[in-house]
């Protein structure tokens, strides 16, 4: 295929559902790479002998990091590389192991892939996504982080459950930093066209939003990692939305310069996805109590910014 992505980190549970989802919809070349080179070349494999069946064209390759030039010019490179959380744990608690990994990583994307879209999915998700802008030296629309598109398909999914409606018809927009002080946004939540406001009392809404923030950990405790279905395929729509020029407008973690107020950080807002990366930041217009929620969020990312100094 003329298209190619690389995940980073593909060996583990969200990289190779990455993979598996971009192959699956033929969407591009994939290319595999992880630490551990021979179950990198296992999944790859396994991804590979599914696509007769699935119908996709796609070729998938796996190996390990001493050979990174497999992955010479993608278009797009997913980083799911670093240590997942285990119960209990904060997603802010992987803050300083997960940024030496990323150091090594972006040396090596820069390297091989200088053209490329970078999509962060690695937590704490707007720290890291900033690291890899720094370090990148990459302008800031082609580096964009994963999150709110995890965190609104989790809140659309527990709207539909609430109201027994297809997820299909379920809209929702989740902004902020992807971590507790995340902002649930009921008014822009719609059924079918609905505000949710319109539909669900004060009580049931509340319920879902502080679900929605927990949803994460909610997955972690039942598991005993972290979750890999629904950020896996969040981070495939976001390369599909790339890689298709689609012009999606998705929550996605971004450097702000000035827009909602808030100046050279990393926070999920709503974005225009296309083959340039962000298109354009889209400005909603927020009551004083959903900008001071997302200013709280926005303060939360920069306390873990300023720790590792990016
Ligand atoms: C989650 O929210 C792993 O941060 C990811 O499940």
């Amino acid at each position: 295929m003329n298209r190619k992505v690389t995940v980073v980190g593909g060996a583990g549970n969200v990289g190779a559902t990455v993979a598996r989802s971009i192959a699956q919809r033929e969407l591009a070349d994939v290319v595999v790479i992880d630490i551990a080179g021979t179950k990198a070349a296992g999944v790859a494999l396994d991804i590979y002998e599914s696509c007769p069946i699935e119908g996709s064209a796609s070729r998938v390759v796996g190996v390990g990091v001493e050979d990174f030039a497999e992955s010479a010019n993608s278009d797009v490179v997913v980083i799911t590389s670093g240590v997942p959380r285990k119960p209990g744990m904060s997603r802010d608690d992987l803050l300083q192991v997960n940024y030496k990994i990323m150091q090594d990583v972006t040396a090596q994307i820069v390297k091989h892939s200088p053209n490329c879209i970078i999509v962060p999915v690695a937590n704490p998700l707007d720290a890291m996504s900033q690291a890899v802008y720094r370090l990148s030296g990459f302008p800031r629309e082609r580096v964009i982080g994963m999150a709110g598109v995890l965190d609104s398909a989790r809140m659309r999914a527990f709207i539909a459950m609430e109201l027994n409606v297809s997820v299909e018809n379920v809209s929702a927009f989740v902004l902020g930093g992807h971590g507790d002080t995340m902002v649930p946004l009921p008014r822009y939540s719609t059924v079918a066209g609905i505000p949710i406001t319109e539909l669900l009392s004060k009580e049931r809404i509340d319920a879902i939003c502080e679900r929605t923030a927990n949803g994460g950990a909610e997955i972690t405790k039942l598991i005993g990692t972290s979750a890999w279905y629904a950020p896996g395929a969040s981070a495939a729509q976001m390369v599909e939305a790339i890689l298709k020029d689609q012009k999606k407008i998705l929550p996605c973690s971004v450097f702000l310069q000035g827009e909602y107020g808030i100046r050279d950080l990393f926070v999920g807002v709503p974005v225009k996805l296309g083959a340039g990366g962000v298109e354009q930041i889209i400005e909603i217009t927020l009551t004083d109590e959903e900008t001071a929620a997302l200013k709280k969020s926005a303060g939360a990312v920069k306390e873990l910014v300023d720790v590792i100094k990016v």
